[in-house]
């Protein structure tokens, strides 16, 4: 299978991550036709939640179960060697075990990666084709003076705290408040950029979405804990995401969220682990609603479910 990916290259529109360590190069996903896309998708158990007006998905079963024996055995020869936090200021402070990817073996796995990866990356490219729009994964490493911005990122957990759940709210990114990086702007004449500050999803504007796969190990149980928890701008708790092995959330990622605390009980070896990719959707035309075409699309075949928590 081609790996469906083209490299572009974007530009700081922030001055707090020009160093050295930025890597600027973006990924783009080009837009195929994949019919085992689609079916997949419609097969797929999907719910759709909103937020404060931004939108949240689940999907079960996109994944079959032999691509997640794959992912634990993937997981086997992966380095764990960064101690990890959304929140720079509680790195090193969880209880548990929390480490993340260093940049060369997330580099590794993305260019190399697991067929469950490069059905997802036909994803991608499926939902672009269908929608006249570029998916790219944002810039791949912005090094900045109090935290680092990875556009791929992949965590273990062993264990959560509850004071750690706390401790871990937050967004991927803000652009009502501004974007770090430069995004074409595909139906300006001379290709300027989107004005850094935008809301997202708004007709004509970008979308950033976050995309996360949760693996767990075999023995993992939902009820143990460590799916994620979705929040109001004010911090209310009101959405939870079991994490089942193999299940795909995509989410706006400006809504607030964290891991929450595990419950494991005592003696048991177990893990899970998120994939976690950043993504810009950026429209075609100045009409385009990407928000709702995509809702349209992904909810096919599909009763709108408003669940709040399962
Ligand atoms: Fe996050």
């Amino acid at each position: 299978m081609d790996l469906n990916i083209e490299k572009d290259k974007t530009v700081l529109t922030h001055a707090n991550y020009q160093d050295r360590q930025s890597i600027l190069t973006t990924f783009r996903f080009k837009p195929c036709l994949s019919e085992s896309s689609i079916e997949r998708l419609n097969q797929a158990s999907k719910k759709h939640i909103s937020i404060e007006g931004k939108d949240l998905y689940v999907l079960d079963g996109f994944f079959l179960d032999l691509e997640g024996d794959e992912m634990r055995l993937v997981c086997k020869n992966l380095d764990f060697e960064v101690p990890v936090c959304a929140k720079t200021e509680n790195i090193g402070k969880f209880a548990f075990k929390s480490r993340s990817m260093n940049n060369r073996g997330r580099w590794q796995l993305f260019s190399q990666p697991p067929n469950p990866f490069r059905e997802f990356y036909q994803l991608l490219g499926t939902l672009a084709c269908h929608l006249d729009i570029e998916i790219a994964l944002h810039p791949w490493f912005l090094r900045g003076e109090v935290s680092s911005l990875p556009a791929f990122v992949v965590n273990y957990h062993e264990g959560m705290s509850a004071e750690d759940e706390y401790g871990d709210k937050h967004c991927d990114y803000e652009p009502e408040k501004g974007v770090c990086f430069g995004i074409p702007n595909l139906y300006s004449k001379e290709k300027e950029l989107h004005k850094s500050n935008f809301v997202n999803g708004a007709v004509g504007k970008p979308l950033l979405v976050t995309a996360m796969l949760y693996s767990t190990s075999h023995e993992y149980d939902p009820k143990y804990g460590m799916g994620t928890a979705f929040y109001e701008n004010g911090g209310k708790k009101v959405f939870s995401s079991d994490c089942i092995d193999m299940r795909l959330v995509l989410f706006e990622g400006d809504i607030l969220h964290g891991v929450e605390k595990s419950d494991i009980p005592e003696g048991l070896d177990v893990w899970r682990i998120s994939y976690v990719f950043k993504l810009t959707m950026n429209p075609s035309h100045s009409s385009q609603d990407i928000k709702a075409e995509l809702k349209k699309l992904i909810l096919k075949h599909t009763e709108i479910n408003s669940k709040t928590n399962f």
